[in-house]
């Protein structure tokens, strides 16, 4: 496995697929990816989830039109998950799925492929096996398994964010992304693959307090203006709870990827239960070895929080000065 945490001086970039259903973490997670030296974002796919699909595939161009970035092309995933009937999120995300500031209209279309084609399409082109980072439901990516199981080999491995080992957020017992769709979670967790999982025992302590908002903002410039405005539409839903900041769940899949000396992680047996009355979408893991299963994943547990704000931060300077010298 190529292990993108330690590329080494002056190596190639780590090719990477981006997987999500934007939501404002969604796109900061794609603004941290597509800002990093160390990653090659060859193609993003959409899934619906914080909103139906056409609204996070929406959403997506317009995210790319942002950045400058219509050069990365986007696939439309599955419309509805394996087995589960759909789920939305407009209570935290919004009618649109991205509410909060102006956007501009997409510059550019979807490809014509379907996730799971473009997805093959890049794995069979990329140079060196790709890393898979959905920041949704993981429709997408069990149904390419399911559909290519030759082209394992050509993937790097899975950093995803979703679950949670101590809790879930939509249910007691489950995270949204895998609620969404437990089956294809199941497929996820199964696959042998390498995997590295931002679950909510990590995500909810990658809070993005109001004085993180301003950091951002006080980088200068319309496109930080946006990011901030995202992260306070972000907090307004959490504050309400109770949360002392926004828990910017999906960037720390990149994180995992582009600084993983910030997460603090253990190798665990991680199963997905698609069964229970009441925690169907759980992900259990196998904190104390009792079933002598070999580990699956590698399970994010810590987060440096102000580490994790400065490379947003310096993600979005390095947006904003490309945007101002007119750059790609
Ligand atoms: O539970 C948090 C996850 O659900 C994040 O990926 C958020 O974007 C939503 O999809
Ligand atoms: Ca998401």
């Amino acid at each position: 496995m190529i292990d993108p945490s330690t590329p080494g001086a002056g190596a190639s970039p780590v090719p990477v697929i981006l997987d999500g259903d934007p939501g404002h973490d969604d796109a900061i997670a794609w603004v941290l990816a597509l800002a990093a030296p160390t990653l090659e974002v060859l193609g993003i796919t959409t899934v619906g989830g914080n909103a139906p699909l056409e609204k996070t595939t929406y959403n997506t161009l317009r995210i790319l039109t942002l950045l400058d970035r219509t050069d990365v092309p986007v696939a439309a995933g599955a419309s509805r998950p394996l087995v589960a009937e759909p789920i939305v999120a407009p209570s935290v995300h919004g009618e649109s799925g991205l509410d909060g500031p102006e956007l501009p209209e997409p510059a550019v279309q979807a490809v014509q492929e379907t996730a799971v084609e473009l997805m093959a399409r890049l794995l069979r082109s990329a140079s060196r096996p790709v890393w898979l980072v959905p920041t949704g439901a993981l429709t997408n990516v069990a149904a390419l398994l399911l559909a290519h199981p030759e082209l394992h080999a050509r993937i790097a491995g899975i950093s995803l964010m979703g679950g949670g080992i101590q809790r879930g957020n939509w249910t007691p017992a489950a995270e949204f992304n895998i609620l969404v769709d437990p089956e294809a979670a199941k497929i996820v967790f199964e696959s042998g693959l390498p995997l590295k999982m931002a679950g909510l025992d990590v995500t909810e302590r990658a809070q993005f307090l109001p004085e993180d908002f301003e950091a951002v903002r006080a980088v200068g410039g319309p496109f930080a203006e946006v990011v901030a405005d995202w992260l306070h539409f972000f907090y307004e839903f959490h504050h309400a709870l109770g949360y002392a900041g926004a828990p910017v769940h999906d960037p720390v899949a990149v994180v995992a990827l582009i600084a993983p000396e910030i997460l603090q992680t253990q190798e665990m047996f991680v199963q997905v239960e698609t069964a229970g009355q009441y925690a169907r979408g759980a992900t259990i893991g196998d904190v104390y070895g009792s079933t002598g299963r070999a580990p699956n994943a590698e399970v994010a547990m810590g987060i440096d929080r102000e580490a994790y704000v400065e490379l947003i931060v310096t993600a979005v300077r390095r947006h904003s000065e490309r945007l101002a010298g007119g750059k790609r």
